[in-house]
């Protein structure tokens, strides 16, 4: 089916800033989280019907110490402490995909920093 994007320099951010000095990210920028623990990103999420579906978020990692997120659907963890590894450079983007149960109409995607180094940048939510 098809997709929809879901930029992260759109959402609702808490502890980070929307920046574009790394290049490769899509639209008009990136978050890059504050360097802290429970640094987040909001997204508000439409699902047509109700049902499980892939949540594929593009970051870079340009350390070489994972930046672990627990991601939250409504809430509700649905991943906890999800590892977003290293890519190598802060312009090397990758993706990584959390399955989980939307409801139709509005759903909230959260991802939250679990350590103290914060999140990686993040560029989007792809669903
Ligand atoms: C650097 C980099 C940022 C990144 C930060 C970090 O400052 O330029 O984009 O967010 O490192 O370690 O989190
Ligand atoms: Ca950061
Ligand atoms: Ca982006």
């Amino acid at each position: 089916s098809n997709f929809t994007d879901y930029q992260a320099e759109s959402a609702t951010i808490s502890q980070g800033v929307v920046e574009s000095n790394h290049a490769g990210f899509t639209g008009s920028g990136f978050v890059n989280y504050d360097n802290v623990t429970g640094s987040s990103v909001e997204f508000a999420v439409s699902a047509a019907a109700a049902g499980t579906q892939s949540l594929t978020f593009r970051f870079a990692n340009g350390t070489t110490t994972d930046r672990p997120m627990t991601i939250a659907v409504n809430g509700t963890a649905v991943a906890t402490a999800r590892s977003f590894p290293g890519t190598g450079a802060w312009t090397t983007w990758q993706e990584i995909s959390v399955n989980a149960p939307l409801n139709a109409g509005g759903n909230t995607v959260r991802a939250t920093a679990t350590t103290d180094n914060g999140g990686p940048n993040l560029d989007r939510l792809r669903v």
